[in-house]
Formats: structure tokens, C-alpha cells, sequence
């Protein structure tokens, strides 16, 4: 008999959540030779993205899809792959997740969430987009309520760039900003039009402070509860779902952007305002974060990893 699953995904479908969500389920069949089926529910169905978390902890859950900004909560040291500034390009979010810090941050989840983080979908830079006006520098943002997660990071960025922004649950977002209870949020390309932000928001401003990573996670318990072959099927499958969300995000990404542009969506850059966008998060949120992450050190190397 074929064993079914729950997978949770925070976006709609369509985004890289659900691409990564529907081809590790293609896998995941494939391999099991159809003994395994994995049903996905998006759009936060499952409750919201922090609350996955503890949900598969506990066993409730067997899967979900999640911004990794929605895991630092439970396990800190995850916070190194959203220090601002710290991933520059796609191959930086590859070398981080794929190497050996990306293994440690593995192993840190498993101990402290009771999740273990099997893949990620590569969902591109978080761009910052509102209802109000275009934003170029950070003293543009002066007025504006802007949603972030609850990500202590995150709050600590827009602190430094001059505003106290408002943290809301992912699941609340969209009604958020079409409400006008909040002017803006942050988020990559893909997600932005998976959610068709488009028609509750206006202005976009090429941020490139946080590159979106979003893992795949399991369920400690239910991992343990699978057989020898399932479980190898389990990490192949995901290991091979990982490399296709980077391919996509690669094949997708400007496509999806000239698709916003097409349905009004204003852009703009901050490349000569970048310098002060930089200067503000790195002087003053990271030292505020090298105990949460394990030390100086743990960004000192993962610089080194990137060659700076
Ligand atoms: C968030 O802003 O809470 C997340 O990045 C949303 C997502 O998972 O796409």
C-alpha cells in the first residue's frame, strides 16, 4: 500500500516552494517505485510557517516548505544564511547551503528544532516592494510600515536603516498590505508574483540584503520511522530536488520580473545608494548577532568560504 504524506508550503503554487514541493514528490514516487505519495498543501493551509516548525517537531507534520527567516526562531545559528550582505549571488546561497557550514546548520536544526532540514529551493533576493512611492535610500523608507517576519535580524535591518517595522505572520501578509494595515514587505521576485502581491503593491527597490533560502525540513520523528530504503529515498529524492530549484530560480527569475514590470510594477535600483544600505546593516546588525549565530568566527569563515 503507498504511504502518503503531508507537506506544508507558506506560498501559494507556483513559486519555488512549490516546485521544489512537486519535484521531490515526482522523485519520491519515482524511486519508491509509487510506494510513496506526498500531498502538498500551499498557501499556508497548514498553518503559518513558524508554526510548521513546531507542528513537524512534534510529529504532527511530516514535511514543509519554509523561509529560513522562519526558522532562526528555533534554531539561531540558521540566522548566518540572513545576516544582510552576507550572500552576494546564487552561488554564494550554493556554496553556504551545500558545503560544510551548511551541513553544521543541518545538524544545529536537527538538535535544536527536532526537524531536519533535507533540501532548499533557491528563491532569489528578497527585493523590498510597497503601495506608497519608490524607495532609492534608506531615509526614502521614513513613514512607510513595512511587514517582516518574525525574524529578530530582519527587525534589527530596517531599525538600522531608520524604521520600526511591523512583524507579522507570513499567512497574514497579503491581506496586510491589501488592507493597507501595512505599506510594504520584502520578498524575492518568484514569491512576490506566486503571491501576486502585483495587485496590493506598486513600487519595487531591487534589495539584495538577504537572499531567500527555503528549506525543505522533515520531521525528526516520522524520519526515524521509515524504513532504511525509504529514508535513502527520502535524501536522494530531495538531494536532486534541491539542484532543480537552482536551475529554475536561474531559468525563472528575470522572466517573472519583466512579467511584474508588464503588470505595473514600478522598479527601482539603490546601486548608488547601495553603499549606505550596506554600511548601515553591516556596521550595526552584525555585531549584535555574533552570539546568536556562535561567535564572529562563524562569519568570518563563511566570508572566507565565499573568497572575501
Ligand atoms: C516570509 O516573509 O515570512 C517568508 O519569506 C515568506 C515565504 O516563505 O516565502
Amino acid at each position: 500500500m503507498a504511504q502518503t504524506y503531508k507537506m506544508a508550503l507558506g506560498d501559494a503554487a507556483g513559486g519555488t516552494q512549490w516546485e521544489l514541493g512537486t519535484k521531490f514528490t515526482e522523485l519520491l514516487a519515482e524511486k519508491t517505485g509509487g510506494k510513496a505519495k506526498v500531498d502538498l498543501f500551499p498557501n499556508g493551509q497548514l498553518g503559518n510557517e513558524q508554526d510548521t516548525v513546531n507542528d513537524a517537531a512534534i510529529g504532527l507534520l511530516d514535511f514543509s516548505v519554509l523561509a529560513i527567516n522562519n526558522v532562526t526562531p528555533f534554531s539561531p545559528t540558521v540566522g548566518l544564511l540572513t545576516m544582510p550582505y552576507v550572500i552576494q549571488s546564487p552561488e554564494d546561497a550554493k556554496a553556504l547551503t551545500q558545503g560544510k557550514i551548511g551541513q553544521e546548520l543541518v545538524d544545529n536544526t536537527l538538535r535544536d528544532a527536532g526537524v531536519r532540514i533535507i533540501g532548499w529551493a533557491y528563491s532569489g533576493f528578497r527585493v523590498l516592494t510597497n503601495s506608497k512611492r519608490p524607495i532609492e535610500s534608506p531615509k526614502d523608507l521614513k513613514g512607510l510600515v513595512i511587514r517582516v517576519p518574525r525574524n529578530e535580524i530582519m527587525i534589527a535591518s530596517y531599525q538600522a536603516w531608520g524604521v520600526n517595522p511591523t512583524p507579522m505572520a507570513w499567512s497574514e501578509t497579503f491581506t496586510g498590505l491589501q488592507q493597507g494595515v501595512v505599506d510594504g514587505q520584502d520578498n524575492p521576485y518568484i514569491t512576490v508574483s506566486a503571491m501576486k502581491f502585483n495587485e496590493v503593491q506598486k513600487y519595487v527597490t531591487n534589495l539584495r540584503y538577504i537572499f531567500s533560502l527555503e528549506p525543505l525540513i522533515i520531521s525528526e520523528s516520522v524520519f526515524q520511522q521509515q524504513t532504511p530504503e525509504m529514508q535513502k529515498a527520502i535524501l536522494e529524492a530531495s538531494k536532486e530536488a534541491t539542484a532543480y530549484s537552482y536551475d529554475y530560480l536561474l531559468a525563472t527569475e528575470d522572466n517573472i520580473k519583466k512579467d511584474l514590470a508588464a503588470k505595473g510594477m514600478v522598479f527601482t535600483d539603490p546601486a548608488n545608494n547601495e553603499k549606505e544600505w550596506i554600511e548601515k546593516v553591516t556596521t550595526a546588525v552584525w555585531p549584535k548577532f555574533y552570539a546568536s549565530i556562535g561567535g564572529k568566527d562563524k562569519l568570518d569563515t563563511a566570508l572566507t568560504v565565499l573568497g572575501r
